[in-house]
């Protein structure tokens, strides 16, 4: 019960802020979401975290591999990861915990899907990271 609960609230998150990275404007404009949502393109105060936070995303026979190549501590580390489709449907979520070496999480595409796809991942010490991809 509990981790359905946690996966329903993680989703609602990673649909919420989808939508709002759907608005999000480019760097240095006015009405910029630095501070909620961090991207390869707007790393905001985190600029020199990109490389240890934004989640990768591979695409191999229908079958989508995020990693985000970050230390793993229990001081330290990546608490989930979560797919979204482009039409803001969560097509799966994993919740991370400081005892495992990589965060990597894979997920299975509907069968035929074409189109954007989100992949997120979440520091507990540098926030919320999106970065997408075409199928
Ligand atoms: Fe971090």
């Amino acid at each position: 019960m509990n981790s359905r609960r946690e996966f329903i609230k993680g989703s609602v998150v990673a649909a919420s802020v989808l939508a709002l990275s759907r608005t999000l404007p480019a760097e240095g404009s006015e009405n910029s979401l630095s501070g909620i949502v961090y991207t390869k393109d707007n790393p905001g105060k985190w600029g020199k975290k990109v490389g240890s936070h934004l989640p990768s995303i591979t695409v191999e026979n229908g079958k989508v591999t995020l990693e985000t190549k970050h230390p793993m501590s229990e001081k330290h580390y990546i608490i989930r990861h979560t797919l979204v489709l482009e039409d803001g449907t969560v097509a799966g979520a994993k919740t991370f915990y400081p005892d495992i070496k990589k965060a990597v999480s894979s997920y299975e595409l509907p069968a035929g899907y074409k189109g954007k796809i989100y992949g997120t991942s979440f520091c507990n010490l540098h926030d919320f990271w999106l970065n997408e991809a075409t199928v």
